[in-house]
């Protein structure tokens, strides 16, 4: 009985996966077709999982388009295109094993769209030398959702996807559990568990313009691992995708996908200048990601952007029928919030916070966390995208960890012999929540949120700056005061406020990690820009690892093996011509 007089209630399984987007349906598969009992839980709805939204595709070097293609290229391309930041073992393992994730995908019924012989349809995506993206018009992440549960439904995996973690439960440096509560009734749960694998996405919803949508990648995953003993890799390398709508304000930074300018969208300032040809004539709108994000920050900053801080993509002059067949969310997304037809006319748009290159540090094989039995996969964990993430990448991490992961859980949990349960680990849990339940502190989560997310807008955005991030660290210290004084208040409707509560400590924690992080890496690579450091030093090529209390330490980057490493330096044709067109 808890101190607001509600049972807690005890659920025990062998394994409990976190998250119910594509990573953690993959490795509750895994688990599950070894015959290890899972539990999958998540705080939306899993037809709704964060994983619906990626659009544009999922990379493997199939070769179905451009047979030269290698799994040593897709290597090479994803380590450079990180700045030399990835762990290159990591690449390895995710470009070796991706064709298999593809396969599980196709026989688990995945609609990949087909050239006319029957061949998986590749499409170029930016940087990529080949043709190597799989896709299924830009609702690839919705169709990879929709066939891992029907597989998981298949093999009866339970998931409950109205359970909100608080709390990894550790013993004596091992996992035991984790404690949370339901959201629709507030009935506090403690679920002990062997080993537990964290698939709860990364933390840009707490940057103002992001493609997450309300209350989902809020950092809860880096806080429940930190606070479990876990060290969170590279938390300043946040990718900054060119093209998030403005408006609605409550929409602010939905994606419009990649594949829009892939199609051949053009991006325009104010002036109705082409403004790429001057920041990468070769490429132009095909650039890579950070460098398409910078240019658009540039003109809005320099005062050549809209009068509401945007820049213009134009696909207005493409084929109506292309756009329909290629690019129907886009299509259906602009109707339905600004009422748009981008057939006939050009998308506001400007950078958004789009992923979370860091997260939680893994080992390469498995993805182990350094706490024993716990493991990070998917958004939540880093190593694969260093400084520049490739689109279409981090699906197919989802595939290739989500299977090794639960695969090395299985193996975990079958030789474990001793369990160490903790009741004071318990205690701890069930105490904070209760607090904020009975609490009389007069901080309500959400506005403390907004405050937050304006933060990092102003001083941990697209460029960076010594005086910047130092200004925003004051701020996160006053707002850290009056997190003190934060009050859960749920109603009739359910304990939503509870769980924005926790959404609010993840955020925080996630937020500090990302300062701390970004003064530390004094250089301009990849996504991070310093203006008051703007070449890329070696100095800093490795990674920044972060724990609460202890701060930042430098781990410099391991080499990549010969298999990929000179490809992946080798000066390649950049030339844009059908890169992203299919
Ligand atoms: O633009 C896009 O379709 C995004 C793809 C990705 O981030 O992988």
């Amino acid at each position: 009985m808890t101190a607001t007089g509600t049972h807690e209630r005890l659920i025990s399984t062998s394994a409990l996966v976190i998250g119910t987007g594509g990573a953690g349906l993959r490795a509750a598969i895994e688990l599950a077709e070894r015959g290890v009992q899972v539990l999958a839980v998540g705080k939306r709805r899993k037809h709704d999982a964060h994983t619906t939204l990626a659009a544009g595709g999922i990379n493997a070097a199939l070769g179905t388009m451009d047979p030269e293609d290698s799994w040593q290229q897709h290597a090479a391309d994803t380590l450079r295109e990180s700045y030399f930041l990835a762990d290159p073992h990591i690449v390895e393992i995710v470009a070796k094993n991706a064709a298999r994730g593809i396969e599980d995908l196709d026989r688990w019924g995945m609609p990949f769209a087909r050239e006319a012989d029957g061949r998986i349809s590749q499409r170029f995506f930016g940087a990529h030398l080949y043709r190597r993206t799989a896709y299924a018009g830009d609702y690839t992440g919705l169709e990879i959702q929709r066939t891992l549960l029907r597989r998981a439904q298949e093999l009866q995996v339970p998931i409950n996807d109205s359970v909100y973690i608080t709390r990894l439960l550790v013993g004596d440096g091992k996992i035991f559990g984790a404690y949370g509560f339901d959201i629709v009734d507030g009935t506090p749960v403690v679920i002990h568990a062997d080993a537990v694998i964290l698939a709860a996405g990364g933390h840009t919803r707490i940057w103002r313009n992001t493609s997450s949508r309300r209350d989902e990648n809020t950092g809860d995953s880096f806080r429940l691992a930190a606070l479990a003993g876990a060290r969170i890799r590279d938390a300043e390398l946040v990718q900054f995708h060119p093209s998030g709508i403005l408006e609605p304000a409550d929409a602010a930074g939905l994606l419009v996908s990649e594949a829009a300018r892939g199609e051949g969208g053009i991006l325009r300032n104010a002036l109705g200048e082409r403004f790429m040809e001057k920041y990468d004539p070769e490429r132009m709108e095909l650039s890579t990601r950070d460098r398409v994000a910078l240019a658009s920050y540039t003109e809005i900053i320099e005062g050549r952007g809209t009068t509401n801080g945007g820049v213009y993509l134009d696909v207005s002059h493409l084929p109506r029928e292309q756009i329909l067949e290629k690019l129907p969310r886009v299509y259906r997304n602009l109707i339905d919030l600004q009422m748009l037809d981008i057939t006939t006319t050009p998308i506001e748009i400007a950078p958004t916070a789009h992923y979370s290159m860091g997260g939680v540090w893994v080992s390469a094989e498995e993805h182990a966390t350094g706490v024993d039995g716990l493991y990070a996969i998917g958004e939540a964990a880093s190593g694969l995208h260093g400084a520049n993430r490739l689109g279409g990448n981090s699906l197919i991490e989802l595939l290739v960890y989500g299977r090794l992961t639960g695969g090395d859980a299985a193996e975990y949990i079958t030789g474990l012999t001793t369990v160490n349960r903790d009741p004071a680990a318990v205690a701890e849990a069930r105490g904070e929540m209760q607090q904020l339940l009975t609490g009389t502190g007069e901080e309500s989560p959400r506005l403390l949120q907004r405050q937050l997310r304006n933060i990092m807008t102003e001083h941990v955005g697209v460029v960076r700056s010594e005086e910047g991030l130092t200004a925003g660290l004051v701020k996160l210290n006053e707002l850290e005061a009056r997190v003190k004084n934060l009050t859960a208040h749920p109603d009739i409707a359910g304990f939503d406020d509870l769980a924005h509560a926790f959404d609010l400590y993840g955020s925080m924690l996630a937020a500090r990690a990302t300062i701390e992080s970004a003064l530390a890496r004094k250089e301009t690579r990849g996504a991070h820009n310093r203006s008051d450091f703007p070449e890329q030093s070696d100095e800093y090529r490795g990674n920044m690892v972060w724990s609460p209390g202890l701060g930042v330490t430098f781990e410099p980057a391991s080499e990549a093996p010969d298999s990929f490493r000179a490809l992946a330096e080798q000066q390649i044709d950049d030339s844009p011509v059908g890169k992203l067109a299919e």
